[in-house]
């Protein structure tokens, strides 16, 4: 299991030494799309910049009242978070997405920010069923993700190996998961060549889901 704990503190200005602001243009690309969502479950979520941009696009929505799970394995990630985003509207668990407790057909946005990279293919379905299981009918799904291998992504692999134990050494396609659980991709944007993707995903078929399922 990945252990952010040590790099956390970092993790930020390591990110925009490599990136820039690259990765955060990703993670706001369809806020937009999404402010009027009610019930948010936010999974790795990481240090809180993306929750207070989040919060930031939905008070500008006129029907926001919204609540927001956020989940992360890290306590330190989730420290920097809480104290970054605030507690009014948001609950932060720490805990395993693989594991932790999630209501059913609950969510009408699930955000996922360079957070599917963390698994291998087994562990991405897991997720892809527990998120489905999660979600409203109709719910939307913003991600952001790395969706080209080559050396840069080979050394952020390292990196990870080495600062947090990940175990992942590979980049899995999520797409044809989602698609298998009743997702589709309804936008996507991507940069830096194609290796930086933003993506707004719509739940479209819940039957296929809980059969895969079952
Ligand atoms: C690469 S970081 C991305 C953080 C943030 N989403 C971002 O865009 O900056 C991955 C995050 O996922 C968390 N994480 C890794 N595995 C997890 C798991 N199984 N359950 C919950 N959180 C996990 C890590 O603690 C870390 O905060």
């Amino acid at each position: 299991m990945m252990d952010c704990d040590s790099i956390a503190r970092w993790y930020r200005w390591l990110e925009y030494l490599g990136f820039g602001r690259a990765l955060e243009r990703r993670r706001e690309a369809f806020l937009g799309d999404v402010a009027d969502a009610r019930r948010v479950l936010a999974l790795g979520d990481g240090d809180g910049r993306a929750l207070v941009a989040l919060r930031k696009a939905m008070s500008a929505s006129a029907t926001a009242v919204t609540y927001i799970d956020y989940v992360d394995i890290s306590g330190k990630m989730l420290e920097l978070a809480r104290a970054r985003a605030g507690t009014d509207v948001i609950a932060y668990h720490c805990d395993n997405a693989l594991t932790c407790p999630l209501p059913d057909s609950e969510y009408d946005l699930i955000v996922t920010h360079f957070f599917l990279d963390c698994f291998e293919e087994k562990y991405l379905e897991l997720l892809a069923a527990r998120v489905a299981r999660a979600a409203a009918p109709r719910a939307r799904w913003v991600i952001s993700e790395f969706r080209r291998s080559g050396w840069l992504v080979r050394c952020l692999y390292l990196f990870f190996r080495v600062t947090t134990g990940l175990c992942t050494a590979r980049l899995v396609d999520h797409h044809p998961v989602l698609t298998g659980y009743g997702f589709r991709l309804l936008r996507s944007e991507s940069t830096w060549c194609g290796l930086l993707a933003s993506e707004l995903w719509l739940r479209e078929n819940p039957d296929r889901a809980s059969c895969i399922l079952e």
